[in-house]
This record gives structure tokens, C-alpha cells and sequence, in this order.
């Protein structure tokens, strides 16, 4: 009898020890203990056997199932302890980060060529003692034509060349309307840019677009001529595109202006002598400019007698075009991300 119970102790204890030290968690190990040692434990249902031994074969039994209890739940305190660090270890190797990795830089826009330039063209004029102001893009037509000389019947108030709203407002076709509305809530000495989008109703294609953008500037003060026009444009262009350009004045029509011209620039490119860029004319028509036309002085309450001045209107797109040699107008529009990174 003593025998078969030591024997099954002995058994219990070598399966017991080998499962505990395969068991590759603690659940497992836990699952263990209870199977075990537990009130209904393996080793448990052995020493409630124990009452059909002998006075004599008790203690020795009794022994031996203390010292393979001992060994069990050493081995288990053991497992548990070598499970939990191999679990700590694999966590740190999991989470661990490689401060010598580097970083991954945060993606960041730039401005846009157009707001460059424009932020060139303000610098240059603030310099030069100007503010800059804005006007309304939906606009009275009195402000876009008939303060500015432009009469009925004249072209430009076509309905094929403007976006109409009602008979006296419109989606302003030049910048121009805010020469009007600056002179007519200031008094002279005035000298201003304004900065905005016009519109007019053109089919897109790679100098054309309904919406774009202009420049328009104003001066008035007492003896204001063409020659401080020649000196301001000059000042201006040659910051833009270097000292080496120079200007030519065609004469031409504005209503609003007398006289009026159209200025052309040597091309910054071949120096005058003829390339693509020029399209061989050595030449590059840059924007239209006066010496503001009496009436339009009298129209906003300001004495043509005491006071003269001028003004000119330039494309935005045309001199970002030119300044950095962009070929088609749509690049400017189109938010390609290519296109952007090259500026
Ligand atoms: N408004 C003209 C245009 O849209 C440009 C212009 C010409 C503006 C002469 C002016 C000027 O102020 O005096 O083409």
C-alpha cells in the first residue's frame, strides 16, 4: 500500500514539475496550481488516501508529500517569476524607440508665387510712402465706368466683356473703380495701391482667365506730371525685374486718363535683343498708366486746377508670369502641388 502511494506521489510530482516548466504563461501556470494543489487538487485527493495507511507508513508518506509540495510550489513561484520577466522583456523590446531614428519633419505649404510677388509689389510701394486699400469685387457701375469717363455706349461696358448683375452692378472688370472710391472718401495728398481680383467674361486658355488679378495705383497731389509716373514706374520695375530694364511709353486711349499710355518692358531676359520669352520684340507690354483725366478729379470733388495726378493698372498674373517665367496662366490656378514646390 505505502508503496502505490509513494509511487503516485512520486509520479504526480515528476508530470507536475515538467508541466510547470513547459506552461508558457501564467494562466497556465495558475491552472497548475489549482489542478495540484488545490482543495481539489491532485495531491490532495493522495493525502485524503492516506487514513487506510498505517500508524507507521503515515509520517513517511506525509513527508515525502510536504517535501513534493514544497517542490511544486517552488517551481511555480519560479515559472511565474521567469514568465513575467520574459513578458517585460518583450514589452520593452516592443515599445522601445530609436532616439537615434531621425525625425519625421512636419509637412508645411509655402506661399503662393502670386502672393510673393504681391507681397514684393506692397514692400516696393510702402517704401515709397504708398498704403494699400481695397474695393468692393461686386461693384456699382458708376464706380467701375461712369466716374472713371466711361459713358454709356462705350465698349467696355459690353455685356459680352462684363458680368452683369443688374443694370448698375457688376463683378468689377478692373481695379480702377477704387481710384474712385479712395478719392472720393479722402483729400489729397493721396498715394495708394490696391490689390484685388477683377473679372471679365473670358474663355480660358493660356493668357486669359475670367477671374484675375490686378494692381491699380493713384497718386494726387499739387503738380503731379508724367515725369513722377516715368520715375515711379522705373523705380518700380527695376526693384521687380533688376536695375538693367528699362521702359517704353506708347501713347494710347483710357478714358480715364490724359494722356494715357501703354508701357512696355525691355525683356530681363535676352537684355532687348529677341527670345521666346519676348516673343523676339525685345519688348514686353507690361501694364497701362496716365495722368488722371481732369474729369475724373472733378467726378470725386477735387479741384483739377490745384491738383493733378496719376495712375496706372497692372496685371498680377502678367508679372508673376514674367518674373519667374511661367508659360501658361492655368499653373497659376490649379493648385498643383509640382507646380507650387518651385517656389
Ligand atoms: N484699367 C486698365 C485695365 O484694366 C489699366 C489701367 C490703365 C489702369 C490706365 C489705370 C490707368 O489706372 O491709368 O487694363
Amino acid at each position: 500500500m505505502i508503496k502505490e502511494t509513494l509511487a503516485q506521489i512520486e509520479e504526480l510530482g515528476g508530470r507536475a514539475l515538467a508541466a510547470i516548466k513547459e506552461s508558457a504563461d501564467l494562466d497556465t501556470v495558475n491552472d497548475l496550481r489549482v489542478k495540484i494543489l488545490g482543495k481539489k487538487g491532485e495531491l490532495t485527493a493522495v493525502l485524503k488516501t492516506m487514513g487506510r495507511l498505517s500508524a507507521e507508513e503515515r509520517p513517511v508518506i506525509g513527508a515525502r508529500a510536504n517535501e513534493v509540495r514544497e517542490a511544486v510550489e517552488k517551481a511555480i513561484s519560479e515559472q511565474m517569476k521567469k514568465l513575467k520577466l520574459l513578458h517585460y522583456e518583450s514589452r520593452i523590446r516592443k515599445e522601445a524607440i530609436d532616439v537615434t531614428l531621425p525625425g519625421k519633419r512636419a509637412a508645411s505649404g509655402k506661399p503662393h508665387p502670386m502672393s510673393i510677388v504681391l507681397g514684393d509689389l506692397k514692400d516696393i510701394f510702402r517704401s515709397m510712402g504708398y498704403t494699400v486699400v481695397t474695393g468692393p469685387e461686386i461693384e456699382e457701375t458708376r464706380y467701375v465706368f461712369d466716374m472713371l469717363n466711361t459713358h454709356e455706349g462705350h465698349p467696355a461696358r459690353d455685356e459680352s466683356d462684363t458680368f452683369y448683375v443688374s443694370d448698375d452692378v457688376i463683378l468689377r472688370t478692373q481695379t480702377s473703380s477704387v481710384q474712385i472710391r479712395t478719392m472720393l472718401e479722402n483729400k489729397p495728398p493721396i498715394a495708394v495701391i490696391s490689390p484685388g481680383r477683377v473679372f471679365r467674361r473670358d474663355e480660358v486658355d493660356a493668357t486669359h482667365s475670367p477671374v484675375f488679378n490686378q494692381c491699380e495705383a493713384l497718386v494726387v497731389d499739387k503738380g503731379i506730371t508724367f515725369a513722377d509716373l516715368k520715375g515711379t514706374l522705373e523705380t518700380f520695375m527695376k526693384r521687380l525685374y533688376g536695375s538693367s530694364v528699362k521702359l517704353r511709353f506708347r501713347p494710347h486711349h483710357f478714358p480715364y486718363t490724359e494722356p494715357s499710355a501703354e508701357v512696355d518692358l525691355s525683356c530681363f531676359k535676352c537684355g532687348g535683343s529677341g527670345c521666346s520669352m519676348c516673343k523676339n520684340e525685345g519688348w514686353i507690354e507690361m501694364l497701362g498708366a496716365g495722368v488722371v483725366h481732369p474729369q475724373v478729379l472733378r467726378n470725386c470733388g477735387i479741384d483739377p486746377e490745384i491738383y493733378s495726378g496719376f495712375a496706372f493698372g497692372v496685371g498680377l498674373e502678367r508679372i508673376t508670369m514674367m518674373r519667374y517665367e511661367i508659360d501658361d496662366m492655368r499653373h497659376l490656378y490649379e493648385n498643383d502641388i509640382r507646380f507650387l514646390k518651385q517656389f
